[in-house]
């Protein structure tokens, strides 16, 4: 009797942990953007974002995605000292976010987003730049798998796979689905907390943006 418990006790316990996403250690020492926690599911998490503000790169053609962040990054981090249309220098934030935009075929270049997330104090007036635009998101939910260590090309196509395996079959999938039949671009995005030096407890998330009608059965 015991014993089943102590067992069940512990499944419990493993279950929780499989489960449970931190939040980036990051996020204690440099601003990230607030969410609710809508769920925390079996190796996801649903959350939403209530209206952030995001600086974008224009579109990157790459056939990477570690390059293309490497391009974008350079730019927003001259953004960020202050090459912008105000020689404004903005605080450091996480994470920043790679967008991968469907491509045509296996030999075609990929398109990249690389996004910034804008400190709350200079959401209402993010200075403008060459090169970069101001994006302002509605409530927007995402699904969220975190991964450790550094992004690796070869890595983030099957993380985004493991991603879409564990929401299937959930509430989610439909949301997420039409979000994408609707035309909402993006295949998905890779948020990275880390300083490109940080050789210790990195983490990453890969997201599924998508939109909840009001009223939807998903709620
Ligand atoms: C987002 O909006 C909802 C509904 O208005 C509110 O209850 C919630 O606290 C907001 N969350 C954040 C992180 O701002």
């Amino acid at each position: 009797m015991a014993v089943t418990t102590t067992f069940k006790l512990s499944l419990f316990f493993t279950l929780v942990s499989l489960s449970l996403s931190a939040v980036p250690p990051a996020c204690s020492r440099i601003e990230c953007p607030n969410y609710d926690l809508v769920q925390a599911g079996n190796g996801y998490e649903i959350r939403r974002y209530n209206s952030t503000v995001w600086i974008s790169s224009d579109p990157i053609q790459d056939i990477s995605l570690v390059e293309a962040t490497r391009t974008g990054f350079l730019r927003l981090f001259d953004y960020i000292q202050g090459k912008n249309n105000y020689q404004e220098k903005i605080e450091m934030t996480a994470p920043v976010l790679s967008e991968v935009l469907p491509s045509d075929g296996p030999f075609c270049k990929s398109s990249f987003v690389v996004s910034f997330y804008v400190p709350k104090k200079n959401q209402a007036n993010p200075p403008p730049a060459k090169g970069l635009q101001v994006q302002r998101w509605k409530t927007v939910y995402a699904a969220v798998r975190q991964f450790g260590g550094f992004v690796k090309d070869t890595d983030v196509g099957a993380q985004a796979a493991a991603l879409k395996d564990s929401i299937t079959g959930t509430k989610w999938s439909s949301a997420i689905d039409q979000s994408r039949r609707a035309g909402h671009a993006s295949v998905y995005s890779v948020a990275q907390y880390n300083a490109p030096f940080d050789f210790d407890n990195r983490v990453n998330e890969i997201w599924f943006l998508f939109d909840l009608e009001s009223g939807s059965s998903a709620m």
